[in-house]
């Protein structure tokens, strides 16, 4: 390959927080030597730069894409030098545009607007929806509290009953376990606005409210969301304070790593300065066990689990705590197979699909694999927009595609979980 020097220069503040460094870039490197492979690995721990993909340097090897964003200059001024790389590609060259751009896009009366659906939403706003929702569907919405977050907020999920019918089944959703995945929140908004909108009026989501209640939680880590706001972008975990939180990084669990299902094993960490720390014990973070106790509460009515991510544009099914098939492998791969070719037929992009640990990586921990063995036996992860071109950055003008595609997916899977069921 052509040799391109890759300069990484060191700034002393951490990465995303707002107007520190004027360049930050997100990179994509493939490296293609041990030696690179731990040039990197050093890299994405030891200096102020925040790695995308994979999610842990861990995970780092020859030859797999590596996607971080840094403060980077080819013009070497000020700053030590590092490092660097035969193979790498410049993926966004001024984030900060980006960053501040997300940040600052409410106008004075976002409620009102038409596409308030379209945009980010700080928590506040989040939480103002929540309440004006139920207050203007009263019929049909109701707000339970579920528990709070570790810094004491509330936790609320959005109940849809379109339809009086007794003993309805139900379908569960949760976004935003992972703070910086801001797509995610913004299509729980999407949906239940759509629920909302398209009752009576498209045939498949009639269908499906007709069969089916609808639990909606929007921000299962508002303490990080709010965070991502204020703070650092690139913040995923949440933000308990345990006894190895000297340094800020080392504060927060991996929610998506601090459930009841091979806990701690392979794919996660018990250092608290990982981004995929699972926590002192199986659902010691409240967040997640205000979320287990609910579905084993609601255990016999939910049929569906779902939960979104971002990004990579994946269709996940159990087991991704270990390589084992699970029970119902066929039909959970139909339902994702169908729902990826839809995407494709309709929107002309391509979602992967299969089986977490086959498909990434083994990542225990999980709620999908955790909702699975509590029995809910349709339980998925989505992984939603893009593949690395924004990454968590997905520009505002790409929301409506990115949840439309999910929301497709999700009709996919539960118009076959009804016929299933
Ligand atoms: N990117 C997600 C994570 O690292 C993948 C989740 C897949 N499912 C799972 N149960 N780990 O958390
Ligand atoms: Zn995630």
């Amino acid at each position: 390959g052509v040799f391109l020097p890759l300069f990484i220069l060191v700034w002393r503040h951490p990465v995303a927080r707002r107007s520190n460094c004027s360049a930050l870039s997100i990179l994509s490197i493939t490296p293609k030597t041990q030696e690179q492979v731990d040039i990197l690995k050093n890299v994405s721990t030891q200096y102020e730069t925040a790695l995308w993909q994979p999610v842990s340097h861990h995970y780092i090897t020859e030859e797999t894409q590596v996607h971080l964003i840094t403060c980077v200059s080819a013009a070497v001024q000020t700053g030590l030098v590092i490092g660097f790389c035969d193979y790498y590609r410049v993926l966004l060259a001024n984030a900060n545009e980006l960053i501040e751009m997300q940040t600052k896009n409410d106008s004075t009366d976002p409620r009102s607007s038409s596409t308030f659906y379209e945009r980010y939403h700080s928590l506040e706003d989040i939480y103002y929806w929540i309440n004006r929702t139920t207050q203007d569907n009263p019929s049909t919405v109701k707000a339970i509290l579920i528990g709070s977050s570790y810094e004491k907020r509330p936790l609320y999920v959005l109940k849809l009953s379109l339809n009086n019918r007794p003993n309805k089944k139900a379908i569960w959703i949760d976004c935003g376990i992972h703070a910086r995945e801001w797509i995610s929140p913004a299509f729980c908004l999407w949906f239940v606005q759509y629920s909302l909108s398209f009752y009576k009026q498209n045939q498949e989501i009639t269908n499906i409210l007709d069969n089916m209640d609808v639990y909606v939680l929007p921000v299962m880590n508002p303490d990080g969301y709010k965070f991502t706001w204020t703070t650092n972008r690139m913040w995923r975990k949440n933000r308990s304070v345990s006894r190895g939180s000297r340094s800020s990084a080392c504060i927060g669990v991996d929610l998506n790593r601090n459930f009841d299902a091979n806990w701690c094993t392979e794919g996660a960490s018990c250092e608290p300065c990982s981004e995929i720390y699972c926590g002192a014990f199986p659902e010691s973070e409240p967040e997640s066990q205000a979320v287990a106790d609910f579905l084993r509460r609601n255990k016999d009515s939910v049929q569906l689990y779902l939960t979104i991510h971002s990004y990579s544009q994946m269709l996940l099914f159990p087991y991704s705590c270990s390589l084992d098939e699970a029970e119902n492998h066929n039909d959970l791969l139909e339902m994702v197979q169908e729902a990826a070719q839809r995407i494709r037929r309709y929107y002309r992009n391509t979602y992967k699909y299969g089986a977490g640990a086959k498909t990434i990586y083994l990542a225990p921990g999980g709620s999908d694999d955790w909702a699975y063995n509590l029995g809910i036996k349709y339980a998925f992860t989505f992984e939603l927009q893009d593949r690395g071109r924004y990454g968590f950055l997905l520009p505002p003008s790409l929301i409506s595609k990115a949840c439309n595609e999910a929301l497709l997916a999700v009709k996919t899977i539960a118009l076959k979980v009804i016929e299933k069921t």
